[in-house]
């Protein structure tokens, strides 16, 4: 594999369905939208593709449903080079899919049907572990099982490999079993939903990283959409400034910003700075429509860093 930074996705994947509308029907009502949008997507692919573009080696360990759909999403992965040795299919359900509503500032809304993405199991992990014991790095979301999660993480503890959990969708979870991840990455409405601190201003953004930290995990980032980012750690937290652009649609934000700062990680760079490029990355990706196919390749990041970053 090279010098390049190794990193496995465990994870989901979907087809996203986004609608470009002004307005929002009421229950029995039919309105026109403005346009549409059909592409490649899930947290965990999207992470996955992420880290690819950003110039990492891809494992993606995911299910897929035995339809049009599941045989596309297995041939998008290999056309970005990343790893399908353990992407399944599984038989008799769907794969996943993501309706998805954007408003003209770019903002969405997103329902996930989770379909195959809750078959993947702790087999599937074990019986990629040859594979995963070779990554720097793993990451998580919260489109398949808990179980699953929990077994990762337990996994990537045992063999030393940084683990990087990312609660979204946010669901009920016991913290218990995630605390031992290297990195615990909510959005504002996950860590609320996770903490009930809520989240609105920088000093109730670092009080709810601080109640994740009192919970037990190392170390928490959160992500703050247009105001950037949180680095919080036993030792306090850092506000690190996003970079202002004009956003068209936010979808898949979070996981460009997931999936760069794994790679910047592993690549040896501080953890500030990391956070500082995945900013960046992240802010990228929402000036184009869609989630992959928004996400800038790493000579396109770079350009836009040297720019930018001579600037902070
Ligand atoms: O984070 C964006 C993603 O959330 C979309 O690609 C959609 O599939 C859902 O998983």
């Amino acid at each position: 594999m090279g010098n390049a930074a190794r990193i496995a996705v465990v994870g989901s994947a979907n087809t996203d369905l986004t609608t470009f509308t002004d307005v929002f029907p009421r229950p029995g009502e039919t309105l026109f939208g403005k346009s549409f949008d059909l592409g490649f997507g899930g947290k965990g692919a999207n992470q996955a593709v992420a880290a690819r573009l950003c110039g990492a080696e891809v494992l993606m360990v995911a299910r897929v449903g035995n339809d049009l759909f599941g045989e596309a999403t297995i041939r998008n992965f290999a056309s970005f080079g990343i790893d399908t040795t353990h992407v399944r299919v599984s038989e008799g359900v769907s794969t996943g899919v993501a309706p998805i509503f954007v408003e003209p500032n770019g903002q969405n809304r997103i329902i996930v049907v989770k379909g195959a993405n809750d078959r993947l199991l702790p087999a599937d992990v074990d019986a990629a572990a040859a594979e995963l014991r070779r990554v720097d790095t793993i990451i998580l979301q919260f489109e398949i099982p808990l179980e699953t999660i929990y077994h990762t993480v337990r996994f990537a503890r045992a063999n030393k490999i940084r683990c990087i959990v990312n609660p979204a969708p946010a669901i009920p979870a016991e913290l218990a079993n995630l605390t031992a991840a290297d990195y615990f990455i909510p959005n504002e409405t996950e860590a609320q939903l996770i903490t009930g601190h809520a989240v609105h201003t920088p000093e109730e953004a670092a009080a709810c990283a601080a109640g994740l930290i009192g919970k037990g995990f190392q170390r928490a980032v959160l992500t703050l959409g247009a105001r950037g980012a949180l680095l919080a750690s036993a030792a306090g937290s850092t506000h690190v400034p996003a970079f202002p652009v004009t956003a068209v649609d936010t979808s898949g934000a979070g996981d460009a910003f997931i999936g760069s700062f794994a790679v910047f990680l592993a690549e040896g760079l501080a953890e500030k700075d990391a956070v500082a490029r995945a900013n960046l990355y992240a802010a990228m990706s929402t000036t184009g429509v869609g989630t992959q196919k928004s996400f800038p390749k790493r000579a396109a990041f770079e350009a836009q860093w040297s720019r930018r970053a001579a600037k902070t």
